[in-house]
């Protein structure tokens, strides 16, 4: 078989010829699998990242020229910034009622640490309604509709192992009201998994260890999912990119479209400025003249700590995962199929068959998979813009089971927030005696997504008792416990 001699050579000169060793104990169509599977993998560029990775602990950060990035405050602080923010804002609804605008949601990851059994867009997320986070999204995609009077398209970024889950499930809930077509998953691509001897790991005697390849990996999927063309034919021009975790997002955001659009930018960053230097978000930087981020772990402390002439912390501003990419930007560095990102190492705990075939479960890290990082992209962009954003209003991730960043926090927040909606609309509400809102409030997109429209939506009169559920949403107000 001319394929398999092929293959068994190139596995050779890689050094991974012991995938093919259970070969003979396979049936006809579990050899064709692996050989296809075999197909799908660049050795020779594992080879490279086996030599850079696999050997010892990543090389950190090296530049000498770093500073910090201009951030745009959240809002406006003199009269003709004022004028532009609203001017930007104008841009922003005028691009949405253009219908160039797309959003787009990386819900590809593995969750492993919420260890939630299924996609985390499933997870139930919210305080009295319990809505998965999938429809915290479709809720606020629809409202932005609603009121530009044009559909936007949805991407949802998912992985091999949780596609036909995420697919089933948009369908079983009927897309949450949007429209099918409107909606469209697409999976992104796979990287085998390295032990630590920089062999690559077997999952089966028939299949490779294969893990998602980062959320960097949505600039290729996009490419080769066809739906950059999609988003062409549609007009979108722009792309609103946030993650699955993130029920606080505002996924579809007027202003931070237009600042984007008038700067002239090609991708965007939402940033939150640090609760301390060693808080564990990127850092938004411009090192050798482009602005970048810096992951948490590859900071030097001493520039984390880095303190400007005011006594401010020089590097304060975290990013939070929150994008606006122009389409033309990712068509650009995906022209050749491929992508021009940066793959990083992380290591993981991977399941998988020993040399004689026995299923090995480890219980500490025993592999890196190679992920690429979407905020990489900023240092390939002619023109960035980083704005501001209000850690209350927009950033809670559900990462951890419990514990910081878990559903509990997340939840917390969300009622915070909905309180702090209600309170600058003059409802008074119930507080414990610790000063905590003493009761579930939660406000869907489809009611208010912002305190402006709350406020302006809201009939005088609403009270709040002690220990209540009250659930704002599209039918108005449903009192007591939903
Ligand atoms: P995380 O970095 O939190 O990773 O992803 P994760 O895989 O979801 O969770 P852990 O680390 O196993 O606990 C941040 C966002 O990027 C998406 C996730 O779905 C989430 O929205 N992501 C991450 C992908 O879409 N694909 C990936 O390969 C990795």
């Amino acid at each position: 078989m001319a394929e398999l001699t092929r293959m068994r050579r190139k596995l050779q000169n890689c050094e991974q010829e012991h995938l093919l060793t259970f070969w003979d104990e396979l049936g006809a169509a579990a050899q064709d699998a692996l050989l296809e599977q075999l197909e799908t993998v660049n050795f020779e560029q594992l080879r490279d990242y086996i030599e850079q990775f696999s050997s010892e602990a990543p090389l950190g950060f090296e530049h000498t020229d770093v500073a910090p990035p201009p951030v745009l405050p959240h809002k406006p602080v003199t009269a003709e910034q004022a004028e532009f923010y609203q001017q930007a804002k104008d841009r922003g609804n005028q691009l949405l009622a253009e219908g160039a605008v797309a959003a787009c949601v990386v819900a590809g990851g593995q969750g492993t640490r919420l260890g939630f059994d299924g996609p985390k867009g499933c997870f139930q997320a919210t305080p009295v309604a319990k809505k998965p986070l999938f429809q915290v999204f479709a809720e606020q995609i629809q409202a932005a509709s609603n009121r530009s009077g044009k559909a936007i398209p949805w991407y949802i970024m998912t992985s091999r192992t949780n596609d036909t889950q995420t697919k089933a499930f948009l369908r079983r809930n009927h897309y949450f009201g949007l429209e099918p077509d409107n909606v469209r998953c697409f999976r992104q691509g796979a990287m085998p998994a390295i032990g630590l001897d920089g062999k690559l790991l077997l999952k089966s005697k028939g299949s490779l260890a294969m893990s998602p390849d980062g959320h960097g990996g949505i600039l290729p999927a996009l490419r080769k999912s066809g739906s950059l063309d999609d988003m062409a034919a549609r007009g979108a021009a722009l792309i609103s990119y946030f993650q699955v975790d993130n029920p606080m997002v505002r996924c579809i955001d007027p202003l931070f479209i237009g600042l984007h659009d008038l700067h002239g930018s090609e991708m965007s960053a939402k940033a939150l400025p640090k609760r301390d230097p060693m808080e564990k978000l990127g850092n938004f930087c411009v090192v050798d003249g482009k602005t970048s981020v810096i992951e948490y772990s590859d900071m030097p402390d001493e520039l984390a700590m880095c303190t400007n002439d005011q006594g401010f912390l020089k590097f304060s501003a975290g990013s939070i995962a929150i994008h606006i990419l122009n389409r033309s930007f990712v068509e650009r560095l995906t022209k050749d199929g491929g992508c021009s990102l940066p793959f990083h190492r992380a290591e993981k705990k991977v399941p998988h068959i020993d040399a004689t075939g026995k299923k090995i479960t480890p219980d500490q890290f025993n592999a890196i998979k190679l992920e690429m990082f979407v905020f990489d992209a900023l240092s390939l962009a002619d023109k960035t813009l980083i704005l501001e954003t209000q850690r209350d209003e927009e950033f809670s991730p559900i990462k951890n089971a419990e514990g910081l960043d878990s559903p509990m926090t997340c939840l917390h927040h969300q009622v915070r927030r909905a309180a702090n909606w209600l309170e600058e609309a003059g409802v008074d509400l119930p507080l414990d005696a610790d000063g905590q809102v003493a009761a579930a409030i939660e406000i869907s997109p489809l009611f208010a997504d912002s305190a402006e429209e709350l406020a302006a939506k809201l009939e005088p009169g609403l009270t709040i008792a002690s220990g209540q559920q009250l659930y704002l949403g599209s039918r108005g107000q449903i009192g007591g416990t939903k």
